[in-house]
């Protein structure tokens, strides 16, 4: 049940994206994947789900080859993979409810009103939206709405694996604190496999076991945030700088003591799962 890919090359005429590119996600594993603007984050993803092919090497998702799946494997497939698009990808036709219950791929399920209604009432709740939401359409939202119907969506058929693109961008901090939450309990109590794309640094740290950084077409680094914060290579650390910088200032202001940066102590999920036990159950 990992994700894994093997040497993978994507390129758009001559606009090379993925050069050779390995990137591995253990079962139960939550990945953050890093990097600026525009280096192939969501290309990566979308390699995943086989909506983007590479041109030369491997895509390996549950013990199958993507590229190689036909049709029907692939749908099988894609209804056990939860994926957060980034720019939500709803479906303006459709009430919040139903683009929701469109994340319920077991057919039986989706047919089931009762069912649909319980679960729909319930991811609402999971990511901060209230009940009334669902009657609404997408144009009648904010963008932090929409991006957690999206989640919500995502989520809605107890996914075994969940790709999210930017989950946190364009929220407020409580709500970012909310999904940050979520993505952290869906991998504590049900065991998802997940990768999380994000720009939120402090957000990553908090919710993966290991960060990867993709840059100039390749995963620069890979590690846990204390080997990534460690980390000499200039690329790394001129893109940490800045967000790091942030999360200190922020982490001073909560704990209300003087910090430097080498005081700043980082919790991995790893430890936080060790220290404490099972937290509220997430259904
Ligand atoms: N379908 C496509 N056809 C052609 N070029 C594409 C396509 N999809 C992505 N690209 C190009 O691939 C590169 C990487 O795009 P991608 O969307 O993966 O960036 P990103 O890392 O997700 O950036 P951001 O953080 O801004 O979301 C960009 O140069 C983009 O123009
Ligand atoms: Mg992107």
């Amino acid at each position: 049940m990992s994700i894994e890919l093997k040497k993978v090359s994507k390129r758009f005429v001559d606009n090379v994206v993925l050069d050779g590119v390995d990137f591995y996600v253990a079962e139960g594993e939550t990945v953050a994947l890093l990097g600026p603007s525009g280096v192939g984050k969501s290309v990566l993803l979308k390699h995943i789900i086989g909506l983007i092919k590479p041109d030369s090497g491997e895509v390996w998702v549950d013990g199958q080859l993507v590229p190689m799946l036909g049709r029907k494997e692939l749908a099988a497939l894609r209804s056990r993979i939860g994926y957060v698009f980034q720019n939500g990808a709803l479906f303006d036709s459709m009430d919040v409810f139903e683009n929701i219950r469109l994340g319920i791929s077991d057919e039986r399920l989706y047919a089931d009103k009762d069912h649909c209604t319980d679960r729909v009432r319930e991811c609402l709740r999971l990511v901060n939206l209230a009940e009334d939401v669902g009657t609404k359409y997408p144009s009648e939202l904010s963008g932090g709405m929409r991006k957690r119907v999206g989640i919500a969506r995502a989520i809605a058929g107890k996914p075994v694996y969940l790709l999210y693109d930017e989950p946190t961008s364009g929220l407020d901090p409580v709500n970012a604190d909310v999904i940050d939450s979520l993505i952290e309990r869906l991998q504590q109590e049900i065991g998802v496999t997940s990768v999380v794309v994000t720009h939120d640094v402090r957000g990553a740290f908090r919710v993966a076991d290991r960060i990867a950084l993709l840059a100039q077409a390749k995963i620069r680094a890979v590690g846990t945030a204390e080997e990534i914060i460690a980390s000499q290579d200039p690329v790394v650390q001129q893109f940490l700088e800045r967000d790091l910088e942030t999360a200190v200032l922020q982490s001073v202001a909560e704990s209300g003591t003087s910090a430097g940066p080498g005081a700043l102590s980082f919790q991995t999920p790893a430890a936080r799962r060790r220290a404490s036990g099972s937290g509220e159950e997430v259904p």
